[in-house]
């Protein structure tokens, strides 16, 4: 008997989905299909899919070509199942073709011509409203992010906004975005939700200004020193009932909520000690970031961990030939004590540690990007990893958040609240 496999996610079943089944089934007398699971569709960055997996099982089956369905769960599962399967023939449409060719060394890979003018992408884009997703920037360079929202459905990156011409042109042209403008009034009339990406000094009158026309917003964090301030742009949002997000990827990442899951459920017993340490420069690779930028980062970080019933918060600064090369912010609680480096020009890893009376969690470099940490406990001298692969800066998940805050007509985020961002401004003035 002669088995073939195919692979596919089948969201929003269509015409070219059909002929490809049809097709696979012809090239032999078994065919399995793999639906890839939802969990690997949001680690691989695919955050766009609409039909849930039951959903999409259910469409092919009823189209009865295949004899078995299988869920595509992990990156390089296909090498594994074409083993244990015993499968002979691999058919994947012609977009994937000479990338699974390594797969002919176990059976024959064969990539068929795909149905035309027809996709799931394109059926999304029908389906959804639009959301028109406009930038202001003064960074020429740090625009990453850029990219990631566009792995997000609903979402068009349609305008740029910068002060300077020379820079929302480039990136204009570069990225090839439709719009881009020296006149936010303009620039805002274009746009449903707006990015505030750029210096701290303008950010205020930035998102004061879209939240007046309407408009949902993420900005770059802190919005302003000035707590009276961000108070003042929270009671807008609320007023006009639109969201306000602060660009803290790290707190929408899933790896970070399991950490902090695990953490408060105890399994490294009561914790005693948090550690962090931030180069900033490597930071910067992932956000745009000043050291006041970095400094909320940490807070918010910190007591996302531990809470805010800190006892006393202290910072220390070291500066060397007046320039600051070194920062640590230290809170003291009842029983336990969290600090956060902030190093600049000098060397420091960027890791995570979290030390509780029976255990440890570990996360390594880059523990703010981290797509994995492991846990050891004393008692069993157990390590058990976690790891869930993610895509981009994580930029693409604080987007679906705010996307499904859209639709669900909610406006104050569980991870990070108004009341979270101003108590952390309070505090990060006072120090
Ligand atoms: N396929 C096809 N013709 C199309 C669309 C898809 O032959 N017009 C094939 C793909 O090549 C793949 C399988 O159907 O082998 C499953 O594809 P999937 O990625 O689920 O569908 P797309 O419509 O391509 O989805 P998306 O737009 O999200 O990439």
């Amino acid at each position: 008997m002669k088995k073939v496999i195919t692979y596919g996610t089948f969201d929003l079943f269509h015409q070219g989905h059909y002929n490809i089944l049809k097709r696979a089934k012809t090239l032999g007398d078994y065919l399995i299909v793999g639906v890839t699971g939802e969990n690997y569709d949001a680690e691989r960055g695919k955050l766009s899919v609409q039909d849930s997996l039951p959903e999409r099982i259910e469409n092919v089956r009823k189209t009865g070509f295949a004899d078995q369905i299988i869920v595509e769960e992990y990156d390089g599962q296909k090498i594994n199942d074409i083993i244990s399967y015993g499968v002979d023939t691999l058919v994947l449409g012609l977009d994937w073709k000479g990338k699974f060719d390594h797969l002919k060394k176990y059976c024959d890979v064969v990539y068929l011509e795909r149905t035309k003018n027809i996709s799931s992408t394109q059926l999304r884009q029908e389906k959804n409203t639009i959301f028109n997703y406009g930038i202001v920037t003064d960074n020429i360079l740090e625009n990453d992010f850029i990219f990631d929202a566009e792995y997000v459905s609903g979402i068009h990156i349609e305008s740029i906004y910068s002060q300077d011409e020379r820079i929302s042109k480039t990136i204009c042209e570069n990225l090839h975005i439709s719009y881009e403008f020296n006149d936010y009034k303009q620039f805002l009339s274009t746009v449903d939700i707006v990015y505030v990406g750029c210096k701290l000094e303008d950010r205020y009158e930035y998102i004061k200004e879209a939240l007046i026309n309407g408009k949902h917003v993420i900005s770059d964090s802190p919005m302003s020193l000035d707590t009276q301030k961000v108070e003042k742009l929270y009671a807008l949002a609320d007023e006009h009932k639109l969201i306000l997000l602060d660009n803290i990827p790290t707190v929408y990442v899933k790896t970070f909520n399991q950490l902090l899951s695990i953490a408060n459920s105890h399994v490294i017993g009561e914790i005693v000690n948090v550690k962090c340490s931030l180069p900033l420069e490597e930071l910067s690779m992932y956000y745009p970031r000043s050291t006041y930028d970095a400094m909320y980062f940490i807070i918010c970080i910190l007591t996302k961990i531990l809470g805010r019933d800190y006892q006393k918060a202290l910072m220390k600064t070291i500066k060397n030939n007046d320039k600051i090369i070194y920062q640590k912010i230290e809170f003291d609680y009842e029983n336990s004590v969290a600090y956060g480096e902030l190093t600049q020009s000098i060397q420091s890893d960027s890791h995570m540690e979290l030390v509780g009376t029976n255990g440890r969690i570990v996360v390594p470099n880059l523990w703010w990007n981290a797509n994995y940490f492991k846990v050891i406990t004393n008692d069993t001298n157990n390590v058990r990893r976690y790891s869930t692969n993610f895509e981009g800066n994580g930029f693409r998940y604080l987007m679906q958040v705010m996307m499904q805050m859209i639709k669900d007509k909610k406006i104050e985020s569980l991870r990070l609240s108004g009341n979270d961002s101003v108590e952390i401004i309070k505090l990060l003035t006072k120090i």
